[in-house]
C-alpha cells in the first residue's frame, strides 16, 4: 500500500518521481514509508511523463513541492528549472526538482553523483584500506559506459576525486564531448571489448543495457571484465544484474545500483523535508519491495 486517500488533506505536500517507464520504481514505496515514519505530511507518486515542460506548466500548483527525475528526463527537468546547482549544470542534468516555499521558484539538484561516487569509494576503501582523506578513486582508470545524466554524473564525480576517466558510448560523439569536459578519453563499445591499457581499472555502468525485462542484456561481454577490479551498475531492477553477476566471477567487486539509490533517497528525503532521513527504515524497505 502506497498511501490512501484518507490521508490526503489540504495541507500534504505531493511528490512523486517523473520517468518514462515508470512503473518498475521502488521510489513511491520508499518516500511513502519514509513520510510515514516521521508523520511528514506528504505523499510521493510514480508520475508517467512524455513531456516534462507541459507537466510542470500543468502542476504549478504550489503544493507540488518535490520531483525525483529519472530516464529519460533528467536532461529535460534541468530545462524546467527556474535555478540550478552548480554541480547539476556541469552535469547537464538533474535528479531532484524541489520548490522553494518562500517564492515558489523550481530549485534543480544532482544527487546521483553523491550517491554512486559515495558507494564506489566506500567499497574501494573496505577491499584496500585506503586512509580515509584521500578518494580512493583518486589516480584510478575509471571507465564510464554511457554519456546520458547518470553517466555524466559519475564521469564528473570520477573526475573531481581525481580518478583518471574513460567514457564509453554508443553515440560516439557524445562520448568526445563528455570526456573533454572532463579531461579524459572517449572510446567506441567496440573498442571498450578490447580496452584494457593496464590492470585494476574500475567500470560503471549507467546505461539501461540489462534493466528488466532485459536481464539476458550486458553493456560488455564477460570476456572483458577480468581487467576490472571493482564494476557499478547503476541499474537496481535487478539488483543483480548480468554485468554484476559476470563481474563477480571474474573476481572483480561489485557495487549494486541499489546503493547509489539508497544514498540518493537519504540526500533527497531530507531535502523534501527538511527532517533527517530514517536510514535504516529506507534500507529495511527497499529490502522489503525488491
Ligand atoms: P540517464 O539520464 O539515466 O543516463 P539517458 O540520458 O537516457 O538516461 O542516457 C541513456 C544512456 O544509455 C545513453 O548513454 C545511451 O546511449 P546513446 O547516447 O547512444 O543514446 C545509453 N543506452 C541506452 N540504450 C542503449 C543500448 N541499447 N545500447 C547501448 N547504449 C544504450
Amino acid at each position: 500500500e502506497l498511501y490512501n486517500f484518507r490521508q490526503l488533506g489540504a495541507d500534504t505536500k505531493v511528490h512523486g518521481v517523473i520517468g518514462k517507464p515508470i512503473g518498475h520504481s521502488k521510489s513511491p514505496h520508499l518516500y511513502n514509508a519514509a513520510f510515514k515514519s516521521v508523520n511528514f505530511n506528504g505523499i510521493y507518486l510514480p508520475l508517467l511523463v512524455d513531456n516534462v515542460a507541459n507537466f510542470i506548466n500543468a502542476y504549478s500548483n504550489p503544493d507540488f513541492v518535490g520531483y525525483s527525475y529519472t530516464i529519460p528526463h533528467k536532461e529535460d527537468g534541468l530545462r524546467c528549472c527556474d535555478e540550478v546547482d552548480p554541480i547539476a549544470k556541469a552535469i547537464g542534468a538533474i535528479s531532484c526538482m524541489i520548490r522553494r516555499p518562500n517564492d515558489g521558484k523550481l530549485m534543480g539538484y544532482n544527487v546521483d553523483y553523491l550517491g554512486a561516487i559515495g558507494a564506489i569509494e566506500e567499497a574501494l576503501r573496505g577491499s584496500n584500506g585506503t586512509p580515509a582523506t584521500a578518494s580512493p578513486l583518486a589516480g584510478k582508470l575509471f571507465v564510464v559506459i554511457g554519456a546520458g545524466g547518470a553517466g555524466k554524473a559519475l564521469a564528473y564525480g570520477g573526475y573531481e576525486k581525481g580518478a583518471r576517466v574513460v567514457v564509453a558510448n554508443r553515440s560516439f560523439d557524445k562520448a568526445k564531448e563528455l570526456a573533454s569536459k572532463v579531461g579524459g578519453k572517449a572510446i567506441t563499445l567496440a573498442e571498450l571489448e578490447d580496452f584494457h591499457p593496464e590492470e585494476g581499472m574500475i567500470l560503471a555502468n549507467t546505461t539501461s543495457v540489462g534493466m528488466k525485462p532485459n536481464t539476458d542484456q550486458t553493456p560488455l561481454a564477460k570476456k572483458a571484465l577480468s581487467h576490472y577490479s571493482l564494476v557499478f551498475d547503476a541499474i537496481y531492477t535487478p539488483k543483480w544484474t548480468r554485468l554484476l553477476k559476470e563481474a563477480q566471477e571474474c573476481g572483480a567487486t561489485v557495487v549494486f545500483g541499489t546503493e547509489m539509490f539508497i544514498n540518493q533517497a537519504f540526500v533527497q528525503f531530507e531535502r523534501f523535508t527538511g527532517l533527517p532521513a530514517p536510514k535504516q527504515l529506507i534500507r529495511d524497505t527497499l529490502v522489503k519491495v525488491t
